[in-house]
């Protein structure tokens, strides 16, 4: 039956051509078109009607032969239409423009983006400049500036990149060399957030990644507080994770600010309701930033009277951020740059 098929449909395919070659008019081509695909008694739609005396096995090879005939014939037809004027040519074909557009794919921000983004609206709202900062720093900035003194962990090789052939520079650790770059330029009162990359020397896993992104943010007045401190930060997490979410401040350590704290959020899952919650695994409470009043050494190393003036400062990481505000459980699925997950934000 096949065979039989296929030479049929070699013959079907040799007539049509025979007679596409001798046809000038577009009257006499419409015929053929008619002659040959008419949905009734067109020669292919006879063919089609052969697939009844076809076996199950045999149906879907059958088929196939009489969809590339059709095809064929399609593809000649427009092709000799085009040829002889029956039709426009693609160039000079008609377009209304009053049609709506066909939907085109709109990009958006990754999501790391987007979330600084929303940080630096926020903060700007609240008056503060942002101080974009070098990714490459100077040890100086990066730890000793920041009272971060020679001996300390977080400046063994470990944790840190140095750059070959370049002394004491490193890959900034985090953004706070950034609060030193700014009050050795600028007088306070000063106010500014400085988002940006910083590298560490961590193997990659849910929550590490050798290179992410924090916030930082420094204020520096007469007369600056912790209550400012909280009370800013306090403005920020509710605008950021909702009206509802409480703070909790927790003794800490940085050498660049005394005192310390770092800062949780109530869990705006569950405010802590839930044993089992998966955000914040039944504690309430979600670690979000680290913070502190400027060290006055720090202050004396930027050129700064701490008799006159003081600030507060905090960091936070953006990936972190992320993470908790949209439930990613996994740092790396970030930088995969799979659309199916990048596409549900934004
Ligand atoms: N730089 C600190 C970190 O990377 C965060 C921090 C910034 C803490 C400012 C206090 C003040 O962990």
């Amino acid at each position: 039956m096949i065979d039989e098929l296929t030479k049929e449909i070699e013959g079907v395919r040799r007539s049509f051509l025979n007679e596409i070659e001798q046809i000038q008019s577009p009257e006499k081509l419409a015929a053929l078109k008619e002659r040959f695909l008419s949905r009734k008694k067109g020669i292919v739609g006879q063919q089609l009607l052969k697939l009844r005396d076809c076996t199950t096995a045999e149906k879907p090879v059958a088929g196939q032969l009489i969809n590339q005939l059709k095809l064929f014939i399609e593809t000649e037809l427009a092709g000799t239409e085009e040829k002889i004027g029956a039709r426009p040519s693609t160039q000079e074909q008609w377009s209304d423009c009053s049609l709506p557009a066909s939907d085109l794919p709109i990009g958006r921000f990754h999501l790391i983006a987007e979330i600084q983004r929303q940080i630096e609206e926020l903060f700007l709202n609240l008056g503060y400049e942002i101080a974009y900062g070098p990714e490459v720093e100077l040890e100086e900035y990066n730890f000793t500036a920041l009272n971060i003194p020679e001996f300390h962990p977080a400046r063994d090789e470990q944790d840190t990149f140095f750059l070959d052939g370049f002394d004491n520079t490193v890959l900034r650790t985090h953004t706070s060399p950034m609060q030193v770059r700014y009050m050795l330029a600028q007088r306070p009162p000063l106010k500014i957030i400085s988002p940006g990359k910083a590298f560490r020397k961590d193997d990659p896993d849910a929550t590490h990644s050798p290179c992410f992104h924090q916030v930082e943010g420094l204020l520096v007045d007469r007369g600056v507080n912790f209550s400012h401190l909280k009370g800013t930060l306090e403005v920020f997490c509710r605008s950021f994770f909702g009206p509802d979410v409480n703070l909790r401040f927790r003794p800490g350590y940085f050498p660049f600010t005394e005192p310390s704290a770092e800062v949780d959020i109530s869990c705006f899952m569950c405010s802590g309701r839930q044993p089992d919650c998966k955000v914040c695994k039944g504690s309430g409470w979600l670690e979000i930033l680290g913070s502190g009043m400027v060290h006055p050494q720090v202050l004396r190393n930027c050129g700064i009277d701490p008799e006159i003036h003081s600030g507060f400062a905090f960091g936070m990481g953006i990936e972190r951020v992320a993470m908790i505000k949209f439930g990613v459980p996994d740092l790396r699925l970030l930088y995969e740059n799979d659309l199916r997950l990048l596409g549900q934000f934004g």
